[in-house]
Formats: structure tokens, sequence, C-alpha cells
């Protein structure tokens, strides 16, 4: 975990807590972040409730760490969240590759969304390059990547603002934005 108060710009970063349920509903239903990011099939109050139930575990396995942004008052006004190869894979031999990428290089995927109320603030912009920062040094990360669309202008600019830079192009089509920790030292 990174340590309290990692945020930019009057944020926090802290785990998903029950009370934030409502948020991730507003989020799911939100036609900026459907656009641009695959979220669940069911979207309902109780999905949300069970999602974040299921944070720790999350954690815990070494598949993903989703943390909100909170704004001053502590009400979640966005995420950004780390998944770890292992938690892409879906046969065995993905799942021995995944592995053996994590256990070699310790390779992130990085995404994030904000609710409408926290955006055109430099929020996404600031936390994202804060905690790549932290996961490149104390977090023990060699290289962090992302995958966004190539229409999804707001969240290239993102990237960019947080020292990520185009590295390719995945299969899908979706750009492939990368920071990697600097040879010998932090990011
Ligand atoms: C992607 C997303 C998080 C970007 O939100 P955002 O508020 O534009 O992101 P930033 O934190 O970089 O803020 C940039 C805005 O803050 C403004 N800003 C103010 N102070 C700033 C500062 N110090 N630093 C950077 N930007 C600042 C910028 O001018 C910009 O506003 P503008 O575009 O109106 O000029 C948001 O559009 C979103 O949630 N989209 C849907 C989900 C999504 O696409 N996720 C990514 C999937 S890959």
């Amino acid at each position: 975990m990174p340590p309290g108060g990692l945020g930019g710009r009057g944020t926090t970063l802290r785990p998903w807590q029950d009370r934030d349920a409502p948020a991730l509903v507003e989020a799911w239903a939100d036609p900026e972040v459907t656009a641009w990011s695959r979220g669940p099939d069911d979207r309902t109050l109780p999905a949300a409730q069970r999602w974040i139930e299921g944070w720790d575990e999350r954690r815990t396995a070494g598949l993903a760490l989703d943390l909100v942004i909170a704004d001053p008052a502590d009400e979640c006004v966005g995420e950004v969240g780390l998944t770890t190869p292992a938690a892409h894979g879906t046969t065995a031999r993905q799942r021995g590759q995944a592995d053996e990428a994590a256990t070699a290089g310790r390779v992130g995927l990085l995404g994030w969304w904000l609710l409408p109320r926290g955006r055109g603030r430099g929020l996404a912009s600031s936390t994202v390059a804060g905690f790549s920062v932290w996961l490149l040094g104390d977090g023990g990360f060699s290289a962090l990547g992302a995958a966004i669309h190539p229409d999804n202008e707001r969240s290239i600019l993102v990237a960019e603002r947080a020292g990520f830079r185009r590295s390719g192009t995945a299969p899908g089509g979706e750009l492939v934005f990368r920071l990697a920790r600097p040879q010998g030292g932090r990011a």
C-alpha cells in the first residue's frame, strides 16, 4: 500500500470502503467511463458492494491494487487501479507466462477514471503521476503500462502528463503507453 496521503492536488489515495458503493455505481453508469473502459455486466448497487468486498482479496492475492481518489472531505471522486499480469491470463499457459513475467519483472497495468465532479482540475494526472512514482520505487515494480483507445484524448493526456510515453499498439488497436523505472534508480 502506498503511504496515506499520496494523492495530488488536495486528494488522497485510500482503500475502497462500503460507503463508496454509490460512487462506484455512478461511475459504472457514466457515459465517459462506459465509452472507454470495460465495466462489469452487473452494475447494480449490490454488485458494487460485492466488488468492494473483494478489494482486499484481490490485493493480497497480488492481482490488483484498486484505490479510491478521495477529495478533501474523504469522498470518492475517482479511482486509480493497478492490475498485474496474473490477473489477465485465462488459460493455464497464459497464467504461466503471466506468473513468469510478474516474477521476472513485476510489470503492472494502470487504469483510472474520475467522476464528472472530479474532472478538469488535474486530479487524474497528478494522482497517476504520484502513484506511478511510488509503484516504481517502494512498490517494487520495474515498469508500468496503460492501454488507451486512440480516440480517448483526455486519457492520453493523463498518461502523458504522468510521464508515460507511447510504446506501441495493442492487437485490439489500443495505444500502449509505458513508464519504466530509470536504470539504477527510482522513477
Ligand atoms: C480520463 C479522465 C480521468 C481525465 O480527466 P481530466 O480531469 O481531464 O484529467 P486531468 O486530471 O488530467 O485534468 C486535466 C484537466 O484539468 C485542468 N487542470 C487544471 N489544473 C491542472 C494541473 N495543475 N495539471 C494538469 N491539469 C490541470 C486541465 O486544464 C484539464 O482541463 P481541460 O481539459 O478542461 O483543459 C476523465 O476524462 C475520465 O474519467 N474519463 C472516463 C474514464 C476513462 O477514460 N478512463 C481511462 C481509460 S484508459
